[in-house]
């Protein structure tokens, strides 16, 4: 085909276009820095507001020593008006404004809050809910993760804003949608379920046999006669159905993730931001795309926990085996909590430094300001609906300033531990669905052990029970009600490879399937341990448990054990309570080669877990990170090659002193220190050579 005299053929035009992109690109890439080790952020709604605005903003931003923004997880109406039409171009400015203050920009993709225009064209994407109600719009989160065109308009914004942004040096990396959560009850969800339990169990009897379906005449003679069943039902249908969630999550964001992956540069990560101890789906299963894990930190009403909260930040560290981001994290106060209390003057920053010390690379606020109208408008915020500073702002920029002087000193390092507790989602879920005493929490299980093992070791990682083990001394599984064959062949090797396995109660009753395990509890680990429960008893009040850690009281829950080998050692017995109980072992343990097998058949309380925790470090060989420190004051690791840092944070009610092991730098103040005052909510950051 002939070209139009003075027109420039489509293939110049293209040439020029690259060429033009390319030169831009470069401009920027040369412009612009590495990106801080440790970042301070917030959350950026740059849609929400004019843009002569923007300037002031991030002056102000740049002023509090800010040097990420995440933007855009909410914009999809702005950045596709109509269907097929996107505009881009203010997002592109509001990532260029910033990058001239030195702030770098985390994008999210907007999956969480559908344009009405979508919803309305398409009413089939929007989400069931378990009750069949049908979400409407006006809210987020009102879609169907399952529904093939929601999946195919969510994937066509993510290219876009791949194909613009995954090239711009001021981009650090994507988040993808907001706080996954609600499953969908739709009819496609439905029958995708029976499509993967089909491709899982293969045949009708083998799910019949392994769900044990003749109890009540559950038997299935077709796949489309299995239901949902989400909270009661059938053990063996309601864990397929979270399977199924987690696994639906994960081809969710694998549908978006595959196309910003393929349009953008390899140091852009891809994450998405979780919520600490949410179990609507299995984390382990999601993450495992993911390059990086993220998620937002919330206190609501109170004020830190630093155990329950620790235990949270070192779970998500356990999602990948490595150093994360809190995505989010609330500026003072929220607006979703029974009595939205603001966190103490000073206590911000001792939250922020927490989450550097269990292996945080970045701390980012929700929000920068709260939008003028919307269902948020009591959230806490860095600046007011003025445009003008909160008094939280000055101690943000103190935060700001000392991650810029840390920095340096924690590039590169993060924590490691002795200790690992284990978690699994399927254990909790089981745990969950048939608690038999309503009070038993598997979650305030996990934090019962991992409160006194923390304080004392000032390490603790959260892993699930098939990760690799062999790094650790002591391995402790609270509450593994389920435990697959894989798991028991990694904990008998860590065992038979000389590490020491703590078994809380509860443990090993279900396999894999959520049915009885047939041996006795503990299962497949039974002839390891050398003993089993011979029967559990639900408690309506605690039972007194006397022995080798003293005299303690059990809660909730009581394992009457016994000890079938002869070098079981029997640690400590039930004293009077229902007759059964008397006098019959609780916990038990036996050496095995260099390797040690403990099980705990009581829910004690805390001085008796503070017992047996000094017990079971003093037997494994673990060692404090550090050095005594007094209570209260919270001592946070991380370890690069050549040296270590220690957070210190006192979160106790007093002001403390403490003596140091041996001389370190201050990094905050300057100078050697041999010992330190700090005030309450005190923070101090000490390097020392390896
Ligand atoms: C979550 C969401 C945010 C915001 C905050 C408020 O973390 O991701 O969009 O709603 O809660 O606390």
């Amino acid at each position: 085909m002939r070209e139009r005299e003075g027109v420039l053929p489509v293939g110049s035009l293209k040439t020029i276009i690259v060429f033009v992109s390319f030169m831009v690109l470069s401009i920027l890439n040369a412009n612009a820095q590495n990106a801080p080790p440790i970042l301070l952020g917030t959350a950026w709604y740059p849609e929400q507001w004019p843009e002569s605005r923007w300037e002031a903003d991030l002056t102000l931003m740049q002023q509090a020593g800010i040097h990420m923004v995440r933007v855009a997880e909410f914009a999809w109406s702005r950045m596709e008006p109509a269907e097929g039409q996107y505009d881009l171009d203010w997002l592109d400015r509001a990532i260029t404004a910033a990058g001239k203050h030195g702030i770098y920009t985390v994008i999210g993709t907007p999956s969480a809050a559908p344009p009405a225009w979508l919803t309305q064209k398409y009413p089939e994407t929007l989400r069931i809910d378990e009750e069949g109600h049908r979400a409407e719009h006006g809210n987020r989160q009102h879609f169907d993760f399952a529904n093939a065109k929601y999946r195919e308009l969510a994937r066509k914004v993510a290219e876009q804003m791949a194909k613009r942004f995954g090239h711009n040096p001021y981009v650090l990396g994507w988040q993808i949608d907001n706080e996954y959560a609600n499953e969908s009850y739709n009819p496609d969800t439905h029958e995708q379920f029976q499509h993967w339990l089909k491709a899982r169990y293969g045949t009708l009897d083998n799910l019949n046999a392994r769900w044990t379906t003749a109890y009540w005449s559950q038997t299935y003679f077709d796949w489309s006669q299995i239901p949902i069943e989400n909270h009661y039902g059938n053990p063996g249908l309601l864990l397929s159905w979270k399977r199924f969630v987690s696994d639906t999550w994960r081809s969710y964001q694998k549908n978006q993730l595959d196309v910003i992956r393929a349009n953008s540069a390899p140091k852009q990560f891809i994450t998405t931001n979780t919520m600490g101890w949410f179990d609507g789906y299995d984390h382990y299963t999601v993450e495992q795309d993911l390059d990086l894990a993220a998620w937002d930190d919330y206190v609501g009403q109170g004020h830190l926990d630093p155990a329950g909260n620790g235990a949270a930040h070192d779970l998500t560290r356990g999602f990948k085996g490595k150093n994360f981001w809190v995505m989010e994290t609330q500026p003072g106060f929220v607006n979703w909590a029974g009595v939205n209390n603001s966190l103490d003057k000073g206590e911000v920053r001792a939250m922020a430094w927490h989450a550097i010390g269990h292996g945080a690379d970045t701390v980012s606020y929700w929000q920068w300001r709260s939008a003028l109208n919307g269902q948020e408008e009591y959230h806490g915020t860095l600046v007011g609906a003025d445009g003008t500073p909160v008094p939280l702002y000055a101690e943000i920029q103190q935060i700001g300033k000392e991650f810029q002087k840390a920095g340096p000193y924690l590039a590169g390092t993060s924590p490691k531990s002795e200790v690992a507790i284990l978690h699994s989602y399927d254990s909790r879920w089981a745990i969950d669905w048939q608690r038999h005493n309503h009070e038993y929490d598997p979650v305030k299980e996990i934090v019962s052990y991992y409160r006194p093992l923390r304080a004392i070791s000032q390490s603790v990682d959260v892993v699930p029970p098939t990760a690799p083990l062999s790094q650790y001394k002591l391995v402790v599984a609270p509450g593994l009600n389920v435990l697959s064959d894989a798991a028991a062949r990694n904990l008998i090797a860590c065992v038979r490879g000389g590490g020491h396995l703590v078994l809380g109660q509860r443990s090993a009753m279900k396999n894999e399937d959520n049915g009885l395990q047939t041996e006795r509890q503990p299962g497949p680990l039974a002839e390891l341990l050398g003993g089993r429960v011979e029967q559990y008893y639900a408690l309506e009040n605690p039972v007194p448990i006397e022995g080798k850690w003293g005299t303690a009281q059990g809660k909730l829950w009581a394992e009457l054990l016994s000890a079938k080998n002869e070098d079981v050692e029997i640690l400590e017995r039930y004293g009077k309570s229902n007759g059964w109980l008397d006098g019959q072992p609780a916990v038990i343990t036996r050496q095995l080669g260099k390797g040690r097998i403990t099980y705990i058949g009581a829910w004690l309380d805390g001085d008796a877990l503070k017992s047996a925790a000094k017990w079971m470090t003093d037997v494994s060989g673990v060692k404090p990170a550090m050095g005594p420190v007094p209570d209260g004051v919270e001592v946070y690791p991380r370890y690069g090659d050549t040296h270590a840092v220690y957070i210190l944070v006192n979160l106790s009610k007093a002001k403390q002193t403490i003596s140091l092991p041996s001389p370190m730098q201050d990094v905050l103040e300057g100078g050697t220190k041999n010992s330190l005052d700090l005030p309450v909510y005190g923070v101090a950051v000490m390097e020392k050579k390896r």
